[in-house]
């Protein structure tokens, strides 16, 4: 294949450099386009455009490939921990036995909040989406730990990872038992990052509490499996505002407010808000379907559907097998789980979804776990967040490493000039 494109545009021709990716990924690099045609390229959504080329996370969405740093998701899922694969996006290698027991150790040291961001929490009402708290005390965070908001050096930047992949499991837990007007329970010393989160959201000060080792095994599966997916609307978020050299705390915040959308991350409460409507209802798959159907409803079948997926997700696979897992384990029959089956082989049989290549995305199963886990809904999203953040700081990373801003450009479509009126003449 030419490595370059030609592009002819009236009656000049431009040749365009081929960009050609480590798994064979194509693009045309127009960096030159505008400077030597006058003309930009228009994308929205951006399901055309590259914004950047990244060694972290590889997609194949035709195949339903998924892969970080090269390592097969089912591999992962299979056989590695949350901590390990934030270790292996964010520095490139999974760890060895020292530098895991190095970063295990300076998750524990760094699991407390200062005292006086507790009151953050205070100033929310009890109703508060959790999602504004983690990102508002994330955001805070910013101003505990000033050392941190340049990131010069490798030590500096271990630093500012240890303190938020440590602390915003901490934040979401301590969000969720304020809502609920409970005390906080501290971060327990010796467990480790998934079962120390549940010690944080369920425990009690009078007992120890020491999750069922199924439970705490699902979850940091479900966290390595939302670690990172490429250039997805928060992760663009949190590259686009960490182009501008922003601080990590700020960069990560951002992020969670984009992953708050119920078209993104948000899909998850969404998913089970649609499966609880149709137990409830008692409604019938089949009309369901056609409600969905039927676009002047409006109705989308949530968790279905991906930008880059165009057959199934590969996490949504992996999810709905630890639902069996743990549902059976836990002896839990949620006719939810069982609804949610029937509507996905509903869905895969229908021309609607098969000629639009719809199907399962990570969000259809994983609210169902998030419930047999305890979790309730207002917090899935949040969980979503955790699982994400070192992918977020992985491209964060990354995206430090150019000193180039992002600053997309436009078509304008308003009006033409025209000149002030003053108030009585208008
Ligand atoms: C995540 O990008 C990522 O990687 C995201 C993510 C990650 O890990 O970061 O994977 C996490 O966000 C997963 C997606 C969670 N969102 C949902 O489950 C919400 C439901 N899904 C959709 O709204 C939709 O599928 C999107 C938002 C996920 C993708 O939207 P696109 O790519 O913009 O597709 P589209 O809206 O242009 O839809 C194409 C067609 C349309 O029909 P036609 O106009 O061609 O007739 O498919 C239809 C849509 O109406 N369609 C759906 C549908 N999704 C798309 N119809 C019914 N139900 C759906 N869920």
């Amino acid at each position: 294949m030419a490595d370059t494109a030609q592009l002819k545009i009236a009656d000049k021709t431009i040749e365009l450099p081929i960009v050609v990716g480590s798994e064979g990924e194509k693009a045309v690099d127009i960096s030159k386009l505008r400077s030597e045609t006058g003309f930009i390229t228009l994308d929205h959504g951006y399901g055309n455009t590259g914004s950047c080329q990244s060694d972290i996370t590889f997609i194949d969405g035709e195949k339903g490939i998924l892969r970080y740093r090269g390592y097969p998701i089912e591999q992962l899922a299979e056989k590695s921990s949350f901590i390990e694969v934030a270790h292996l996006l964010i520095w490139g290698e999974l760890p060895n036995q020292r530098q895991l027991d190095e970063f295990s150790e300076l998750l524990t040291a760094h699991q407390m909040l200062h005292e006086a961001i507790l009151d953050h929490f205070d100033l929310f009402p009890s109703n508060a989406p959790p999602m504004a708290v983690l990102s508002s005390v994330l955001n805070a965070l910013s101003s505990f730990h000033p050392q941190l908001l340049e990131i010069g050096d490798e030590s500096t930047f271990q630093a500012a990872v240890a303190r938020i992949m440590a602390k915003v499991r901490t934040i979401a837990a301590f969000t969720y038992r304020h809502a609920l007007g409970y005390n906080i329970i501290y971060p327990h010393p010796d467990k480790k990052y998934s079962a120390n989160f549940l010690h944080m959201m369920f425990g009690q000060p009078y007992k120890e509490f020491d999750p069922d080792p199924t439970i705490v095994r699902a979850l940091d599966a479900i966290l390595l499996l939302h670690a990172d997916h490429e250039q997805n609307c928060s992760t663009s978020t949190v590259r686009l505002v960490g182009s501008s050299e922003a601080n990590l705390f700020a960069s990560v915040a951002a992020g969670v407010c984009a992953l708050w959308g119920p078209l993104h991350g948000g899909a998850n409460v969404a998913v089970v808000d649609m499966l609880e409507t149709m137990v409830e209802q008692d409604l019938a798959i089949e009309d369901f379907v056609s409600q969905v159907k039927d676009k002047k409803n409006g109705i989308r079948l949530m968790g279905f559907g991906h930008r880059v997926y165009k057959n199934f997700d590969p996490r949504a696979k992996i999810i709905r097998g630890i639902c069996d897992d743990v549902l059976s384990k836990l002896s839990i029959s949620d006719p939810m789980l069982d609804k949610a089956k029937e509507l996905e082989e509903a869905a895969l049989n229908d021309e609607y979804f098969v000629s639009r290549k719809l199907y399962p995305n990570v969000d259809f199963y994983s609210g169902v776990i998030l419930r047999a886990i305890g979790i309730p809904k207002e917090m899935f999203t949040v969980m979503f967040a955790i699982g994400r953040m070192p992918g977020w700081i992985a491209q964060w990373y990354e995206e430090s490493k150019f000193t180039r801003i992002g600053r997309p450009r436009q078509i304008y479509t308003g009006e033409p000039e025209r000149d002030f009126t003053d108030i009585e003449h208008r």
